[in-house]
């Protein structure tokens, strides 16, 4: 039997940085993990560069059904506050575009950061074990593990969602949530591309690969610009990632194809210097190519000259590429998705310390709690600041 002032289930990013904060100030931290190695979402995250934050966190930029859960643990860890740790590592970095900041060289240098973190901590890291159960009497937690028992009074669970099971995601978290009597609230794949129904995927499969830079629109009015990308399977693309964590099954989103262009009167200026261009060429001066000629295939963009073009056919052009309605099939579900929304009702955890409220010395960080950021290093940040609260309660 051993015992440990604080065990850790998940060694990824939120679970490794709360270990590293919480060793360094003094506590005895084991960190367990059923994968290979720590932070292998880390290392596959921003393309292998790591989006490790963003410059314009800030609570709106994440969903949950309380939104106000995720305020207190933003604001006392920041993102200069982790821009600060990186700094100290030497890791060079850059922005991409929208604030989003990503290693120079490699996401294994966060990984690298983190491990050596915990080692000036002391932290003890179990890897390929797995947690068969716990239990919970007045003086802690008893966990029963392959082959071993350990013993701890503050128990910290950081294993994540469900998104990626190729990546070890398990409902894990949830289980144990539930266990203790805790709410957890539906999941679903966020940040995930869209599938088409048959027909239209069909007429939009030579589009495969074609990017464009968009306004995309929910329902609820929530509205994203970036590109769109069309894919073999639908639509993908960081402006269709964010607004699908605002889709429900069965709604429409909106697609401006031309957000920048008063369309009405490009055509105008156009017809009157050029009467007789084709209308395909004169839009293939706006979008790519290869979506005018599929637009046109499908009828959506008449074969006439400027000149030709009446009223009606304009405004219906107008509709279809600045106000194009799809409704998504589905989406590619948690195989792909980068994050899962729903998870442990934060209405249970004070927001100032992730520990349940009800279930003294059990914590839960990270992305297994029901707060789920936008794309752009807006998740990490959320590991990292809920992972930081979770410490100093350590
Ligand atoms: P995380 O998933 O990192 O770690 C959970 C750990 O728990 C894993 O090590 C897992 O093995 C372990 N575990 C699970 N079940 C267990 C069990 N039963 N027993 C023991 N251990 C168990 N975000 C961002 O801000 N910028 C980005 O660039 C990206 N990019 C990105 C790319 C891809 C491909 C994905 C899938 C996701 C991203 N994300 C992202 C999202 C980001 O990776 C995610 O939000 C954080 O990793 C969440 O950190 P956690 O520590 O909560 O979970």
């Amino acid at each position: 039997m051993e015992q440990f002032d604080a065990v850790i289930i998940g060694a990824g990013a939120a679970g490794l940085f709360c270990a590293a904060q919480a060793g360094q100030a003094g506590c005895r931290v084991l960190v367990l993990d059923n994968g290979k190695k720590p932070g292998r979402k880390i290392l596959m995250s921003g393309g292998g560069r790591c989006n490790f934050t963003n410059l314009y966190v800030e609570p709106a930029a994440y969903l949950s059904e309380n939104p106000h859960f995720c305020k207190s643990a933003l604001a006392r860890y920041t993102q200069w506050d982790f821009i600060e740790l990186v700094g100290k590592h030497g890791i060079a970095w850059h922005e991409k575009t929208l604030g989003q900041l990503f290693c120079d060289d490699s996401a294994q240098q966060i990984v690298d950061m983190l491990m050596a973190e915990c080692e000036k901590g002391s932290v003890t890291l179990r890897l390929r074990t797995e947690v068969l159960s716990i239990e919970r009497d007045d003086n802690g937690y008893t966990l029963q593990l392959n082959g071993a028992e350990v013993k701890t009074p503050k128990l910290v669970i950081a294993t994540g969602g469900l998104s990626m099971p190729g990546l070890g995601a398990t409902p894990f978290g949830y289980k144990v949530a539930e266990q203790f009597g805790l709410n957890v609230l539906p999941t679903r794949a966020g940040l995930v591309p869209f599938t088409l129904h048959k027909p239209l995927l069909e007429q939009l499969q030579t589009l495969s690969g074609v990017a464009v830079p968009s306004v995309v629109t929910a329902e609820n009015g929530v509205t994203f610009r970036e590109n769109i990308l069309f894919t073999h399977r639908g639509l993908s693309g960081p402006a269709v990632l964010q607004i699908s964590s605002y889709w429900q099954p069965g709604e429409w989103v909106s697609v401006n194809l031309l957000p920048d262009t008063d369309l009405s009167a490009f055509l105008n200026a156009q017809r009157e210097a050029h009467p007789n261009q084709s209308l395909k060429n004169t839009l293939a001066m706006l979008l790519p190519k290869r979506l005018v000629e599929c637009l046109q295939e499908l009828k959506q963009i008449p074969d006439a000259t400027l000149k030709q073009l009446n009223g009606r056919q304009q405004q219906a052009l107008e509709e279809t590429l600045q106000n194009w309605r799809v409704q998504p099939n589905g989406t590619e579900g948690y195989r792909t998705a980068e994050v899962t929304l729903g998870g442990v009702d934060t209405h249970a955890l004070s927001s100032r310390t992730m520990e349940a409220r009800n279930v003294p010395g059990l914590y839960f960080i990270g992305e297994v709690v029901d707060v789920t950021g936008w794309l752009g290093g807006y998740n990490f940040q959320w590991a990292w600041a809920s992972a930081w609260a979770c410490a100093q309660a350590l």
